[in-house]
């Protein structure tokens, strides 16, 4: 786990928004409410389906679901980490919900239910912590009644606008070798974060059995006015619990002191200016 970050609850709840603006945290919850809509909505929720949230975290998508349900049908939290159902279960205790869900703990690679019991399999953002995704979605595919649905969400970090693009090497001492080095990062493939986009997920639901499964690719563009610490903790904040940081990434390639002039470099630059970002994510909707 990282020194700055205990569990999956406590990144979710705090890491996730390091660094953001109250206005940015504010957006960041909006967006993330509207990607959980249009995953229920493709799976198109009905009273009596068996529901799966697959690495459910802080409970995004089994929550709505259960409420969609109005908790009459069967909705099932389930993480390999039980901080996080401990903290599900926790809020629908204090909300005196006693019917409708379950909680399971496993991992996704391995998940501890029959063949074909589920009609709806959601997820978000966590294949993209998985080094190995084919485990995880053939087992998805095995679990789904014939007919269910897997419907997901996951950023494709390696499209998204990356350091180099935001700076200028008439300002940073050693820019040609941190873009080499970045680029270089994103092309590992033993990093869980970066080794897939939407072909290789469209490769790996095929061969789970999925026919013509749905991929669609969401590119979003955002602008924002980088303020004072904002570089500092881009680089800090650890992506998981349990990744490094892109300080730490970059520090296989340079020593601490080098990677740390980097970082002032590209936060004199950036603080106070405005830049664009480009974000990249796939939208599966996929059918058994
Ligand atoms: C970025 S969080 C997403 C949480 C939630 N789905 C959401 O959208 O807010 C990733 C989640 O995946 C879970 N996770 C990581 N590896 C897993 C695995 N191999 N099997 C099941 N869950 C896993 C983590 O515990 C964490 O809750």
């Amino acid at each position: 786990m990282s020194e700055i970050c205990k569990n999956w609850t406590e990144w979710l709840k705090k890491n996730r928004f390091a660094g953001q603006t109250p206005e940015m945290v504010e957006q960041t919850t909006r967006w993330l409410e509207a990607v959980r809509d249009v995953i229920l909505v493709y799976a198109g929720i009905k009273p009596d389906d068996v529901i799966l949230d697959i690495g459910t975290g802080t409970g995004l998508l089994a929550f709505k679901a259960l409420e969609i349900q109005d908790c009459k049908g069967k909705v099932i939290f389930s993480d390999k980490f039980q901080d996080c159902l401990d903290d599900c279960k926790r809020i629908l205790d204090e909300s005196g919900i006693t019917s409708g869900y379950e909680m399971l703990q496993c991992p996704c690679e391995h998940i501890s239910m029959p063949d074909s019991s589920v009609n709806k399999a959601l997820m978000r953002s966590v294949l993209v912590h998985i080094v190995n995704k084919q485990p995880a979605i053939s087992e998805v595919y095995r679990i789904l009644k014939p007919g269910g649905k897997f419907c997901a969400f996951e950023p494709v970090i390696k499209a998204n606008t990356r350091y180099w693009e935001l700076t200028n090497p008439m300002y940073i001492e050693k820019y040609e070798d941190f873009k080499k080095a970045e680029n270089d990062i994103m092309e590992n493939p033993m990093d869980s974060l970066c080794n897939f986009d939407e072909n290789t997920l469209r490769m790996n639901l095929e061969i789970a059995g999925f026919s013509i499964p749905e991929v669609k690719v969401q590119a979003v563009q955002s602008k924002y006015t980088v303020q004072a610490g904002m570089v500092k903790e881009w680089f800090t904040n650890p992506p998981s619990p349990d990744q490094p940081s892109a300080k730490e990434r970059f520090m296989k390639y340079f020593d601490e002191q080098t990677v740390d002039k980097y970082i002032e470099d590209v936060q004199n630059y950036l603080t106070g200016r405005e830049i664009q970002l480009k974000t990249n994510a796939v939208f599966i909707n996929a059918t058994k």
